[in-house]
């Protein structure tokens, strides 16, 4: 049996200025956006279960005010984050050990994932092995060293990467636990495991999966959101 499981990162510190509730807590239309993430997984056919990580201190918050409110029953397993994204992805790992064939690592800012983009990377995981989820990328790219422009960076062949990002177990957990001992640090987790010498294919995602960062992507979240349950209605 090929048991897939989802790490869904939702433990970064966010914005506390003037006691502001972190951004995964806050509502799209009307549900949490890490509710709106977790949903994606839920009704994915493809994911058995879900670790879910969260703020230090959080966990019974997100047990009764997330998981049980939701219904979320593919969360087996709710972790405490670590104080860099990389040991957030360590810990949400952690309780998967006991031999799960394929990881699925999601940002929980990324509530619009379209569930036919995760089950292909899901598929494409099982057959192929490591599977990041990105974008060509469209702008101009140039280095600067502010103001100027120092030189022009070819985009032919240059991606921005999103999550979902779908490894083996086997393949993410012994990379992951090298990175660590050698102090490597990577932007993703696909880095990671390209470090420790294996190949990760692409694909082509979808622009609407931003990651909500501020209140500009929060609006624009919005947005795609109410545009995507009219298109349901
Ligand atoms: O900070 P970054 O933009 O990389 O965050 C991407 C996702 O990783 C967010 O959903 C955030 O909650 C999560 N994260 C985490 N633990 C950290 C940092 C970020 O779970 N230490």
């Amino acid at each position: 049996v090929h048991k897939v499981a989802a790490v869904i990162l939702a433990g970064g510190k966010g914005s506390r200025m003037g006691g502001e509730v972190n951004k995964q807590y806050l509502p799209l239309l009307d549900k949490p956006i890490i509710v709106e993430t977790l949903l994606v997984f839920q009704n994915c056919p493809l994911i058995d279960e879900m670790v879910l990580v969260v703020p230090k201190g959080d966990i019974e918050k997100n047990k009764a005010e997330i998981v049980e409110k939701y219904g979320l029953d593919k969360v087996q397993y709710i972790v405490e984050s670590g104080h860099e994204r990389q040991y957030s992805v360590f810990n949400g790992l952690k309780p998967l050990l006991s031999g799960r064939k394929l990881v699925v690592i999601h940002d929980g800012v990324r509530p619009l994932l379209d569930s036919a983009i995760l089950e292909k990377a899901v598929l494409t995981g099982l057959e192929h092995g490591a599977v990041a989820v990105g974008l060509p990328v469209k702008d101009s790219i140039k280095q600067v060293e502010v103001p100027y422009v120092i030189k022009d960076v070819p985009r032919e062949n240059l991606w921005a990467m999103q999550t979902p990002q779908v490894f083996p177990f086997d393949m993410l957990w012994p990379a992951l636990q090298k990175a660590m001992v050698c102090g490597f640090a990577a932007t993703d987790d696909a880095g990671i495991v390209e470090w420790d010498g294996h190949k990760v294919m692409v694909i082509e995602g979808n622009p609407e999966n931003i990651k909500i960062t501020d209140s500009h992507d929060l609006k624009l979240a919005k947005y795609y959101m109410e545009q995507k349950a009219c298109a349901s209605e």
